[in-house]
């Protein structure tokens, strides 16, 4: 709901921003049908609501009269029902990237009817601004305050709004004066040049603070403030079930193996990202309930977990480019915030997703996934190959860098129609060359070093017991054939477990 009543102005401490104030539908007045917009928000956090939601409601008046009226969407990462959601319900979106998961877009993604390109979360900000999709008009930013030198305080995502304040022609800011003040300070707003002027990134630790706590922008680009007051999108936080429980207990298991052998340092571990759900929020209890204390993360995404995590010591300090957290979280973390100034820093995805800061760090990248074949090949994208899910995100920076480089998954999906685990994925978006450590609840398939042959051993044993057989079978009548090969596989079988549930919704044999 967009409320016209607000007029605080008092965090805009300089007084040029205030000759720039406009209403909501004044803001989405000025963007015209096939403009490229980029929006702020990362993981529903940071997004602004009041203009995407105007911009809605104008091109649904325009279609009712018969006008055209799209724009092309860019972002940090997904973003909220009223940015995302209220765009693809009002077929306002002709074009997206990267990262979305509001079902209404994914519908239109999946009908065709809006293009979408998925890019790696770290890299679409230089390619924007080295051109490659082309100009863009604006930028619609969400803000928590203006400094007196003119500034932009962030809220609770840095995302891509340092590269799209500078890349695109108008800008808009949103500003949000729900988000707490206290956020100032929490961001470190680093941004890299194109080649060949780039410089290397002097991170060496995931607390270092290399950039300023503000955003720039250029003020004659500056074509409207809007002020706003809502929530972010409020993650759901369901309780842990049996299944995430156990995979974090493997994960914290195969931990616990690779600190004995020494190839991990003992008690601090290496620099933690992990993705985000409820996985992922397992892995975290995991380690809590092991007694770790005084970890580090550089991750993407702050959620209730690490929150947790935080607050009792078994995280000292985290790295990610946004909070998304569930409305208890939210609470407690407006209850203490300067304590978790002290142990969060806030940075833009090109940086919090560095490839080159991962692999420095020696990050232990921790993925969700849809499916892995048995060689190791994962598919994070693409349900039955076809249908796009939420995009690779920084799945990719992440495995494609670490130092360790895990996948997570429950070993079935949908109430046991579809195993995890198959013989060839039907999308591939993480090659055998970098998944290095597949788990599932039954146990960790640790594919370093091995052959494909061995790998495919490693990779049935966890998968679930209903499609071990299955599994089993088809690698040896794939090794019996003559010239099996070094990656053995009965090509006219290969996708057949997909087929297979397409056409009798399980992927199980009668
Ligand atoms: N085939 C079809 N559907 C599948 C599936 C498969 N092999 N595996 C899972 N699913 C479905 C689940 O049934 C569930 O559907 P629902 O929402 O209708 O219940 C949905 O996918 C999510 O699966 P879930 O098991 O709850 O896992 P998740 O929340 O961890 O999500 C991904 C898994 C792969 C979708 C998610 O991790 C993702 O988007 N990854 C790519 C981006 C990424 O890794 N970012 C990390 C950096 S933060």
């Amino acid at each position: 709901m967009i409320d016209n009543t607000i007029s605080d102005t008092s965090r805009i401490k300089d007084a040029r921003f205030l000759t720039k104030l406009i209403k909501a539908d004044e803001a989405a007045a000025l963007i015209s049908h096939g403009s490229t917009v980029g929006f702020s928000g990362f993981v529903g956090a940071g997004s602004p609501l009041y203009v995407p939601l105007a911009i809605a409601n104008k091109a649904q008046n325009m279609h009712e009269q018969g006008k055209e009226y799209q724009i092309n969407v860019f972002s940090g990462a997904s973003t909220d029902v009223d940015l995302d959601g209220a765009l693809a319900k009002a077929e306002a979106v002709a074009f997206r990237t990267p990262f979305n998961t509001d079902p209404n877009m994914r519908a239109a993604i999946n009908s065709g009817a809006t293009r979408y390109v998925d890019v790696h979360l770290s890299s679409l900000a230089w390619q924007v601004e080295a051109g490659y999709f082309g100009n863009m008009d604006f930028a619609v930013i969400e803000i928590s305050g203006i400094t007196e030198n003119g500034e932009l305080i962030p809220t609770t995502s840095v995302g891509n709004n340092q590269s799209w304040l500078n890349y695109a022609d108008k800008i808009i800011l949103e500003l949000n004066i729900h988000q707490p003040k206290e956020l100032d300070g929490f961001h470190d707003v680093y941004h890299q040049p194109l080649p060949p002027h780039r410089e290397p990134i002097p991170i060496k630790t995931p607390r270092d603070r290399v950039g300023s706590p503000y955003m720039k922008v250029d003020f004659n680009k500056v074509v409207g403030v809007v002020l706003s007051s809502t929530e972010d999108r409020l993650n759901k936080f369901t309780p842990l079930d049996e299944i995430s429980i156990a995979i974090g207990d493997n994960v914290v298991k195969f931990l616990e193996n690779e600190v004995e052998a020494g190839r991990l340092p003992k008690g601090k571990l290496l620099p933690l990202q992990s993705g985000i759900g409820n996985v992922a929020n397992a892995v975290l209890a995991g380690l809590t309930k092991a007694g770790y204390k005084g970890l580090e993360c550089y991750s993407e995404v702050i959620q209730d977990g690490m929150l947790e995590l935080i607050k009792h010591g078994t995280v000292d300090f985290a790295s990610a480019s946004a909070l998304s957290l569930s409305p208890s979280a939210v609470e407690e973390f407006r209850k203490n915030v300067d304590f978790y100034k002290e142990h969060i820093v806030l940075r833009p995805q090109e940086i919090s997703n560095s490839p080159e800061a991962i692999r420095r760090l020696g990050v232990i990248a921790m993925n969700g996934m849809l499916e892995a074949d048995i060689y190791g090949n994962v598919n994070s994208t693409n349900v039955m190959g076809t249908n796009m899910m939420n995009g690779i995100g920084g799945s990719g920076d992440f495995a494609r860098n670490g130092y360790l480089s895990l996948f997570l998954t429950p070993s079935m999906a949908k109430g046991g129609a579809i195993s995890a685990i198959v013989p060839f994925v039907s999308h591939l978006d993480h090659t055998e060359h970098d998944s290095m450590v597949i788990v599932t609840e039954y146990g960790f398939a640790d594919l370093r070093g091995l052959s494909p042959k061995e790998r495919a051993k490693k990779m049935i044993a966890i998968a679930h017991p209903d499609f071990r057989d299955m599994l089993q079978d088809y690698f040896d009548r794939a090794c019996e054939q003559p010239k099996a090969g070094h990656t053995p596989h009965l090509l006219d079988e290969a996708l057949s477990w997909h087929s297979r549930f397409k056409k009798t919704g399980t992927m199980k044999k009668d």
